[in-house]
């Protein structure tokens, strides 16, 4: 029997256990650049086996909700570099997400108030989150523009370079690609947002090519064994949908098998939502078999409203890590309180998305709320 709580490898990261905490938007960094309440935020957080950060921009361009940070400017790597500080300090280890939102944008959030990109001119009906005076709003995407054929080195430049700074100068243990929950690579993979006819869209190893292509750019910039993919096979997250998702994900994990991934993120599912969806299940056993068949070694982690029980019945049937979000919100100490089966706190939906310490760095350890009752 594996237990949650033993140490695992996942390429050139060694993890003092099994337990993740998942990517989380929390809207806390005006002008990309995270403040110090970000360095408390993932410290406090830091005996999980890994930490992923809240999906990071890797351009301006790639920006598509206010007060979301960055990896393009040396005050947000410098910045960054202050949270992997504190997180090493504490024994943690992080990823960062490196996220392009694709056409999940506004122009008020674009350079000059340009319109988003995307694979193909289709408005995703979805909305995105503008914050003014403090207040956040929910608002409509706007419209986007088609990527030209000759833009696309330069995304997947972007996605190299913010990598290569993520660990080089921000201190990073690694990156996770943000393949999932309908952003740009997403938007690519999949039928309902790419109708393009050239060579990134029609078939499935067309529309795979920039996904592909930006996460061998990523190895190639800071090491296949610190590189995590993020993917989410049947999410109808932020209007994304596929015609046939089972063989599209199999044909993406075993092109990613050879790359030498630290670990391959799946999200089973819908993203915050019911585990089995539509009337056509995914077979997420058949996906990781394609990827082991391949040749893949990174570690498998999945992800998708997992509670103990169910957690440790995925690692007793192979998974290598669990990732968790909303419990991580306001359950700092998630690994002490799975441990040892004490209640999980619920947080505060309306401090999720921006605000400051209130409902993000305030959430106590089991033994600070006891210390404080008594
Ligand atoms: C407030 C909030 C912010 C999120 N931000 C991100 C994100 O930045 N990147 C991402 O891939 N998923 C994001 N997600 C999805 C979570 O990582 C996770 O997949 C989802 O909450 C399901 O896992 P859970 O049941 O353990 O919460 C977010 C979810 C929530 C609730």
């Amino acid at each position: 029997m594996t237990s949650l709580f033993e140490p695992v490898t996942a390429g050139a990261l060694h993890l003092k256990n099994r337990i993740v905490m998942a990517p989380l938007t929390r809207n806390r960094s005006p002008n990309a650049v995270p403040t110090p309440l970000a360095i408390t935020y993932y410290a406090q957080r830091a005996t999980a086996g890994l930490l992923v950060t809240e999906a990071t921009a890797i351009s301006h361009q790639g920006q598509g909700y206010a007060d979301v940070p960055g990896l393009y400017a040396p005050e947000q790597l410098a910045a960054w570099r202050r949270v992997t500080e504190a997180v090493h300090a504490a024994g943690g280890c992080i990823v960062t997400q490196l996220w392009h939102v694709g056409r999940v944008s506004h122009t008020e959030l674009q350079l000059d108030g340009a319109a988003p990109v995307a694979p193909s001119a289709i408005t995703a009906k979805t909305k995105t989150v503008l914050i003014h005076d403090g207040v956040p709003a929910f608002v409509d995407t706007s419209p986007p523009r088609a990527l030209r054929l000759d833009e696309l080195p330069g995304i997947v430049d972007d996605y190299r370079r913010a990598a290569k700074a993520a660990v080089d100068v921000a201190g990073f243990d690694g990156v996770e690609l943000h393949g999932a929950n309908g952003y740009l690579l997403d938007q690519f993979l999949k039928t309902g947002s790419n109708h393009r006819t050239d060579a990134y869209g029609g078939s499935i190893e067309n529309r795979a090519r920039l996904l592909l292509e930006a996460t061998r750019a990523v190895v190639e910039a800071v090491g296949g064994g610190r590189v995590g993919i993020r993917l989410s096979p049947v999410t109808p997250a932020n209007d994304i949908v596929d015609v046939d998702p089972q063989p599209l994900l199999e044909y993406v994990v075993r092109a990613l098998a050879p790359m030498g991934l630290a670990y391959v993120h799946i999200i089973e599912g819908a993203t915050g939502g019911p585990r089995e969806i539509g009337d056509r299940p995914f077979d997420y056993a058949a996906l990781k078999q394609a990827y082991r068949s391949a040749g893949g070694t990174g570690a498998w982690m999945v992800n998708n409203g997992y509670d103990r029980a169910l957690a440790d019945q995925a690692v007793n049937h192979g998974a290598d890590l669990v990732a968790f979000g909303r419990p991580y919100i306001a359950n700092p100490d998630l690994v002490h309180r799975l441990r040892e089966g004490l209640p999980l706190a619920t947080g505060d939906k309306t401090t999720w998305y921006g605000g400051g310490a209130k409902g993000y760095t305030d959430y106590p350890a089991v033994e600070e709320a006891a210390a404080a009752a008594s």
